[in-house]
């Protein structure tokens, strides 16, 4: 196995589209290094859509565009590399990618070849002009076999936007993280839906392969190529702890260069990425079924569980849970003791229960430690 949690790392598309060039991905590189995103456990610097030359070559393999990676895609993997963080790179199970530039139907074993020997550690797996003869599923087993025949370990991050109830095949492809949505873009609608969308899929989400969110927005603040409207730092956090709490791979899509200290605080709380990269890999589950304002809890490997409130919701909110809703009855002579993860604030459940009025668009995310009812 790969890789066993959440994957982590930072994805070119959300800012910068087809702007991409080796300066760019070196410089991202040094970047999560610097800033501190690599000891957090961020690893993989994604290529997405846009590296390629128009054509193939004459032995049917796909080049690196000349003028964006002069020195060849080998040598940017190998930068990468050196810097102790993974490379990955983009393709398509169509002929093209989904912004019109070669792609790897029917030349899947070449492909997967070619990205071996270029040092690829991750490959995205779009598709957009995907056949329409040949099905869903046995395009991404094609590609599946060819990476796990390449002679290379290649996380296989599969990106069909649960089109064609990738839900279930996906895991039959040997895919690690499956893309369970459409794509996201910069702005609290778009983050709300897409979350909307994945508490009913949950069942689906787990070690091994996980339901990808799509790439974050977290500071991006309406710049790129997604940037729409931007959200606040508030919305940011809880667009975080959600896709932390759920499971998913959380590919950071804002300019890692420059990054504000609240985006660095949020993309770098260790607490709330603990809570993400828990070795069980446990389901998430909702407490009750108000969408506008979701509970979700996960129990975690050494017994804690993380909790979650999300006022979705455009007002303020009496938000509640009590320990019975987790499997601690009154029987069990047990309580919980809370600690909240952005504020480090300690709470104690009180007759009970543990509420909170929220503020719109906020969120509360606990890690509750069991102990002894007074
Ligand atoms: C699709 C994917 C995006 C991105 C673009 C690139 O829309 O869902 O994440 O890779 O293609 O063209």
């Amino acid at each position: 196995m790969i890789k066993l949690t959440p994957p982590l790392g930072w994805n070119s598309w959300n800012t910068f589209g087809a702007n991409i060039d080796e300066e760019l991905i070196k410089k991202s590189a040094d970047a999560m290094v610097e800033s501190g995103l690599k000891d957090c456990g961020y690893e993989y610097v994604v290529i997405d859509d846009c590296w390629a030359e128009m054509k193939r070559d004459e032995n049917h393999r796909l080049v690196a565009s000349k003028t964006k990676f002069p020195g060849g895609m080998k040598a940017v993997a190998d930068y990468v590399h050196g810097k102790g963080l993974k490379f990955g790179m983009y393709s398509c199970a169509g002929p093209l990618t989904c912004a019109g530039y070669p792609a790897s139907y029917e030349h899947e074993f070449i492909d997967a070849q070619t990205f071996a020997e270029w040092g690829v550690d991750l490959l995205k797996y779009d598709y957009c002009y995907h056949s329409s003869i040949v099905p869903g599923h046995i395009l991404y087993k094609r590609m599946g076999l060819a990476l796990a025949n390449c002679g290379r370990d290649i996380l296989f991050s599969a990106c069909s936007w649960g089109a064609d109830d990738t839900k279930e095949w996906i895991k039959s492809t040997g895919a690690h993280m499956w893309r369970s949505t459409g794509d996201i873009n910069d702005s609290w609608e778009s983050i709300k839906s897409l979350a909307l969308s994945q508490l009913p899929v949950q069942a689906y989400n787990g070690l091994g392969s996980f339901n990808d969110m799509d790439m974050l927005v977290v500071g991006m603040h309406a710049k790129g190529l997604v940037g729409l409207k931007g959200c606040s730092d508030t919305e940011y956090r809880t667009h975080f702890s959600l896709w932390a709490l759920v499971n998913s791979p959380l590919m950071i899509g804002c300019d890692i260069r420059e990054m504000s200290e609240e985006t660095k605080k949020i993309l770098m709380n260790k607490d709330v990425l603990a809570i993400n990269q828990d070795a069980a890999g446990r389901q998430p589950y909702m407490l009750g079924s108000d969408m506008e304002r979701p509970i979700i809890a996960k129990h975690l490997e050494n017994g804690d569980i993380a909790i979650g409130l999300f006022n979705l919701g455009d007002n303020d909110v009496y938000m509640h849970f009590s320990p019975e809703m987790l499997g601690l009855s009154i029987s069990t002579g047990k309580t919980l003791k809370l600690t909240e993860l952005w504020t480090q604030e300690s709470e104690t459940i009180v007759n009970g229960l543990c509420f909170h009025t929220m503020k719109p668009h906020d969120c509360r995310i606990y890690r509750a430690v069991i102990e002894d009812a007074e």
